[in-house]
């Protein structure tokens, strides 16, 4: 029988393995089962997958016997930098301490014992500027990995220390960022049944949490509200943001100013984005015109099931899973060694990108004292995680937003332009398709190059609440390769002058 790699990617960042094989191409997994005692084959790809990011995680989520029980629904406390530090700072300006910077948890009532955890930065500038929250995906990755690495307050030096970002997001938000789905991150449970496997559980959390955030700083609770992430988040975004939406609707709680919503190569219609795969390979010359065809004809089958799947048939979102993925795996096979997050690089031996100055950082004693997380471990990307959101991969979260943006929330799309996981082509072909009341306008609408210091970082099409950005010279994650513009991309955008 014919042999074929065969992968399933994880979106932190989407991760695609190719170590796997199997006999078949057309092999449909049983219900992948979460809880099962040996690990599931996506699991397994799930962690050699983390190892690309030179992440190595001790365990694959945070289900323990630990933490406190009877800890207050939310507990936060300030940073305190002198027990990660002693007296030094964090270099360059003024001393951290002058600036509130928080960490905390939240004990998640939906659930068994689940505790989300979370950063909080004020604004370096102003707090009266939005309040900003950032999803990272995996799923099952930490929002920290983002923190440090693309658009935090802080870079971890070589030595360990911190140094600050001058193009962090904290620059003109107040800026929140979340461990979630429970299990990854330093968020932890006792029971393994509070393991989210829909994007219900999602956002049903995520909106507990900010209305006990807004409850614990009421100061901040009338200032305008922004929604950002990257990669699977595209998948969070919309399903927190309609939670978010309906919530206000039927007055529950405290009303949150939700303004907006920013996704960075998402993942957010997949019957689109699997067909812009073999297109958009096609344009970067990773694939022939006769390769593009052999991959239209897999995509038939891929998009069956995809389509079963958003009518509710479970079964048929494990095998879209399964079978989709293949597609990305056809291309990454004739591109041995790309880094399919950034086209433009190479993965060296696994690793494509060497993330593990985080795991090396949050998990030194004095950081987790001062970050008040005690013996509790940083589990960087968690494959169970990961696993127990295979059903929720392919479904259409897309249907979520008309609503939104027909009621003037703003949502803003953008997409570094040599990712090809998250491709802006299939994010570009979603949002010129969705089906809104300036639809027709926002196709008609030009691309106007954007400028940021006399040169082009990107091309913007814009009409009413929607807004597309094809960023340059970006991979997958846009605000680590273009910081500045990235950090312009939002302040502009948050004012309403992208549109
Ligand atoms: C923090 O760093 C700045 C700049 O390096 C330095 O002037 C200041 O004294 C430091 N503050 C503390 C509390 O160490
Ligand atoms: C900082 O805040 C001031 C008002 O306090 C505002 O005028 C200025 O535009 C802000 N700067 C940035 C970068 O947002
Ligand atoms: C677009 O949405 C409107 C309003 O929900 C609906 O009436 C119409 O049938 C939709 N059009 C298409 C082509 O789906």
């Amino acid at each position: 029988m014919e042999s074929r790699n065969f992968s399933l990617p994880f979106l932190f960042v989407i991760f695609i393995a190719s170590h796997f094989s199997f006999s078949s191409s057309k092999r449909i997994l049983n219900d992948p089962y979460v809880f099962s005692s040996s690990p599931s084959l996506s699991s397994l790809n799930a962690e050699s997958l983390i190892n690309s990011f030179n992440l190595t995680p001790q365990y694959a989520v945070n289900v323990i016997q630990k933490g406190n029980p009877n800890a207050p629904r939310l507990f936060e406390s300030q940073i305190d930098f002198r027990a990660m530090f002693g007296d030094q700072n964090a270099s360059g300006g003024p001393s951290v301490q002058e600036f509130g910077h928080y960490a905390g948890y939240y004990s998640l009532p939906h659930s068994k014992s689940a505790k989300m955890f979370y950063f909080f930065f004020e604004s370096r500038n102003n707090s009266a500027d939005p309040v900003v929250i950032w999803l990272s995906g995996g799923p099952g990755c930490s929002s920290s990995i983002a923190m440090f690495y693309e658009n935090g307050p802080f870079k971890i030096s070589d030595d360990f220390s911190l140094s600050w970002n001058d193009f962090g997001w904290d620059k003109v938000s107040n800026l929140i960022y979340v461990d979630q789905p429970v299990g990854t991150g330093f968020s932890y449970t006792k029971d393994i049944s509070d393991i989210r496997l829909d994007e219900a559980g999602v956002s049903n959390d995520l909106y507990d949490f900010l209305q006990a955030f807004f409850k614990e700083h009421p100061k901040f609770a009338k200032n305008d509200f922004f929604i950002t992430g990257e990669s699977y988040a595209g998948h969070y975004i919309p399903a927190f943001a309609s939670r978010v939406h309906s919530g206000n609707k039927k007055k529950e709680g405290i009303q949150i100013n939700l303004k907006g919503i920013a996704i960075g190569n998402g993942l957010t219609n997949p019957e689109i984005q699997y067909a812009a795969y073999g297109d958009y390979a096609l344009q970067m010359k990773l694939i022939t015109e006769s390769d593009n065809e052999g991959i239209k004809q897999d995509y038939v089958e891929c998009q069956n099931f995809i389509k079963k799947c958003n009518l509710g048939v479970a079964l048929a979102c494990a095998s879209g899973f399964e079978v989709c993925n293949n597609i990305v795996t056809t291309i990454t096979e004739k591109n041995k060694g790309i880094n399919y997050y950034d086209v433009r690089k190479k993965c060296v031996g696994r690793l494509c990108y060497d993330f593990s100055k985080i795991e090396t950082f949050l998990n030194k004693e004095n950081v987790r004292k001062a970050l008040g997380v005690g013996d509790i471990e940083f589990v960087s990307c968690s494959s169970t995680v990961y696993d127990a959101m295979t059903k929720d991969w392919m479904v259409n979260l897309e249907v979520k937003i008309p609503e939104l943006v027909n009621d003037g929330i703003s949502l803003l799309v953008y997409a570094g332009e040599y990712d090809l996981l998250c491709n802006w082509l299939g994010n570009s072909r979603w949002v010129e398709e969705m089906n809104w009341s300036g639809q027709k306008d926002f196709k008609a609408a030009k691309n106007v190059p954007l400028m940021v210091d006399n040169k082009e970082v990107g091309l913007l099409k814009s009409y009413g609440s929607l807004t597309f950005l094809k960023v340059h010279d970006a991979g997958h994650m846009v605000p680590m390769d273009q910081p500045k513009g990235s950090l312009l991309m939002l302040q502009y955008w948050m004012r309403g002058m992208l549109n």
